[in-house]
């Protein structure tokens, strides 16, 4: 049997899948992650590991770790570990595709809304004592209903919230790595370059895995094609958007607002300056975070696990080792 370290406690049955099937299961209970020495410690003492978006895993930690054999991250993204290097000392990477999307585009979805409508700086307010009257000209935002949605990266949330869009009568723009034709006819999305979708979107979502590719993809420039009306909403990865060309333009009015559940570094520091700006709402990465999906995901990556220590191949695999370690 197989000892499993899980990096925090997660929600719903994945420990007890687990152990039912004989396996030794370690859970990290601190709030916060483990330290990278606890980290490196606990991969080397285990056989598989479920991990969360907040650990980061180096190569050197899982060449050291020579009985490890499957990094289940839950999460879908898996810009914490580098699939690459696990494969080539033998440890299988997987993920948890097709169980987030909805949930995660409700999210982006919610802090559009309250960004267009200043939810939150009007819940400010109110609990500190600004609500003296009905104001005809208080907190007054965009439509949603009717505007133009740009939506970078086509991918399964990208997709979901198209689908929200639809509703509300938007236009919807889309930009992705590959075209899918099919994809934006179905869903009503009409092809744009990026530069293209800034200059005409009331709201940009950010919906891309951080890549080579992606990181800082919205900087300065791009931030200075969007509309001065316009609202960034961030829910993939943080540093996807330059935060300090996104403090600048906050600060000089380039852009009207922005909503992020992701930041560079999070958690992000109290003092940092995008809490000084009332037109952003920032949320600690919780887009996925309903009692169903985090459940769901938590099983997905046991399942995984399960998968590779019943010598198959984890179902959601994002690398392929040569040689995958073989339990010692
Ligand atoms: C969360 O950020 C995820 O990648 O699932």
């Amino acid at each position: 049997m197989a000892a499993v370290f899980i990096t925090r406690t997660v929600p719903g049955d994945a420990a007890e899948r687990l152990r039912d099937r004989g396996h030794t299961v370690t859970v990290w209970h601190g709030e916060a992650p483990p330290p990278a020495d606890a980290l490196a410690a606990a991969l080397a003492a285990n056989d598989a590991a479920l991990t969360m978006v907040a650990d980061r895993i180096s190569a050197a930690m899982l060449e050291a770790a020579s009985r490890m054999r499957i990094v289940a991250n839950m999460a879908v993204g898996y810009d914490n570990i580098d699939p690459a290097a696990a494969a080539s000392v033998g440890v299988w990477v997987s993920n948890t595709p097709g169980v987030l999307a909805e949930t995660t585009a409700d999210f982006a979805w919610a802090l559009l809304m309250a960004a267009a409508r200043n939810i939150v700086a009007s819940d400010r307010d109110t609990r500190a004592g600004g609500w003296k009257t009905w104001s005809p000209t208080a907190f007054l935002g965009p439509d949603v209903h009717g505007a133009t949605l740009g939506i970078v990266g086509l991918g399964e949330i990208g997709q979901a919230m198209a689908r929200r869009a639809a509703g509300f009568g938007m236009r919807v723009l889309s930009t992705s790595r590959s075209r899918k034709p099919d994809v934006e006819a179905s869903l009503g999305c009409e092809h744009a370059s990026l530069d293209d979708l800034l200059r005409a979107s009331d709201f940009v979502s950010l919906h891309t895995p951080l890549t080579a590719e992606t990181r800082r993809l919205i900087g300065s420039r791009e931030l200075s094609l969007m509309k001065r009306s316009a609202i960034l909403v961030n829910t993939s990865r943080g540093p996807v958007a330059d935060q300090e060309a996104l403090v600048e333009a906050l600060r000089s009015g380039t852009i009207a607002g922005a909503a992020l559940d992701v930041t560079d570094p999070e958690p992000l520091p109290v003092d940092h300056a995008l809490f000084s700006f009332a037109n952003v709402i920032i949320t600690p990465h919780i887009a996925s975070a309903s009692f169903a999906t985090r459940s769901r995901m938590a099983s997905m990556a046991a399942g995984n696990i399960l998968a590779v220590l019943e010598g198959r191949e984890p179902p959601n695999a994002v690398n392929r080792p040569a040689a995958p370690r073989g339990l010692t």
